[in-house]
């Protein structure tokens, strides 16, 4: 059983006593496919096996009492009144605010969390705690929602707190399958499965320790531009104009008037045809190939979308360079957070002292390396499991 499970049971048992229900909520990454799924792109994400636990029962009072365990924090709610503002209360709060609108009062329960995956490192770890609280409340209140629901509201929770985000993390996060990528198309919101077993090769996350919530950086700006992007090929081909059937050729009048929006618009088309790529790749055994197109991926985020940072170029920069990497790129939001690296073995002693030492050096801190394999999704787990 994993330690941040048994860690969060036995805080909840003390607090509270023995759960009635335990639910397992994982963070994501993304092979390939960023800064496209509120674009209704294609992306090839992956829940992974760094969770965030929750334990609840029923209290028979009119309050809520929500513990986290990682601050070791009680955030009370008497009577349905909110009234802490502090980052991680924020998306309950919102989850409070947007079940009393569709008419469920929440009340009457205790609840503790916490979590394994990274906070702030670009694992979403904010979607795996809307989407784990949906899942705890459904079952606690016979809420029938179903994965589709679960996924359009936790997703409307987090553009209440600001983010306006596609539904990329939320549907990794409810339909991930141990061994496999979530191939998503985020237009029609049809997903299938891509098996990976692409024999010696695994994933490695490779993590700046450059935090952020993503409101505090350019991600909505990012969305407001390649919009107005859009809006221009329209008026030019017609409303019927998505990013879905517009190529490179028809942007091109748009190169000297708005070259800026061009570079945008140049990202997501790549970036879609990239995951179509990828996912022949993977089906073929090609590891090389998915390795060349991350790096592509990588490239277009820094030079097109501009969504990267130093830290995270420094880093993917430099694992591109070892033979057992076979491709690296930023992923999720950007800003910081995580490089991930598709690799055939890990890197040795020496060359870790290396980065590492080179790492510090420019920025005076240090990474983390995060292993990530796909797992399965959301669900309400056993105390003893
Ligand atoms: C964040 C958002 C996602 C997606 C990625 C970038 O993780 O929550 O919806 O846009 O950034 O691909």
């Amino acid at each position: 059983m994993s330690e941040k499970k048994k860690q969060v049971i036995n805080k909840f048992t003390d607090l509270f006593g023995e759960p009635e229900c335990i639910v397992r909520s994982p963070g994501r990454a993304n092979i390939i496919g960023e800064h496209v799924d509120y674009c209704g792109g294609l992306v090839l994400p992956f829940a992974i096996e760094q969770s965030m636990y929750f334990c609840l029962r029923s209290n028979n009072t009119k309050d809520i009492n929500f513990h986290s365990v990682d601050y070791d924090e009680t955030y009370i709610i008497k009577e349905g009144k909110l009234n802490y503002a502090k980052e991680w209360c924020k998306y309950f709060n919102e989850l409070i605010k947007l079940l009393d609108r569709r008419g469920l009062k929440v009340i009457g329960v205790d609840i503790a969390f916490g979590s394994d995956i990274p906070i702030g490192g670009g694992v979403s770890s904010s979607s795996a705690l809307c989407c784990g609280l949906l899942l705890l409340l459904d079952q606690k209140f016979n809420l029938s929602l179903s994965i589709d629901e679960m996924i359009e509201l936790a997703a409307e929770i987090e553009h209440g707190i600001g983010l306006k985000g596609g539904n990329m993390d939320q549907t990794s996060i409810l339909v991930g399958k141990r061994g496999y990528a979530v191939l998503l198309d985020c237009e029609t919101k049809e997903y299938s499965y891509i098996a990976l077993n692409l024999e010696d090769h695994f994933f490695i996350l490779f993590d700046t320790n450059v935090k952020h919530t993503l409101v505090d950086t350019e991600y909505n700006i990012r969305r407001t531009q390649v919009e107005h992007a859009l809006k221009l090929v329209r008026k030019e081909y017609g409303a019927d104009q998505t990013f879905r059937n517009t190529n490179l050729e028809q942007i091109k009048f748009i190169k000297e008037s708005h070259p800026f929006y061009y570079k945008r618009i140049r990202h997501v088309l790549n970036e879609i045809k990239r995951v179509e790529e990828a996912v022949f790749s993977i089906k073929n055994q090609d590891a090389r190939l998915l390795g060349q197109l991350m790096n592509m991926s990588h490239a277009s985020l820094t030079g097109d979308y501009e969504v990267s940072c130093e830290q995270l170029d420094f880093l993917a920069g430099k694992l591109q360079l070892h033979e057992q990497v076979l491709g690296a790129r930023m992923m999720g939001g950007g800003f910081g957070g995580n490089v991930i690296a598709l690799m055939t073995k890990e890197l040795s002693q020496k060359q870790m002292v290396e980065l590492r030492e080179a790492y510090r050096n420019n920025f005076g801190y240090d990474f983390r390396v995060i292993k990530v394999s796909p797992s399965n999704s959301a669900t309400i787990v056993e105390a003893n499991q």
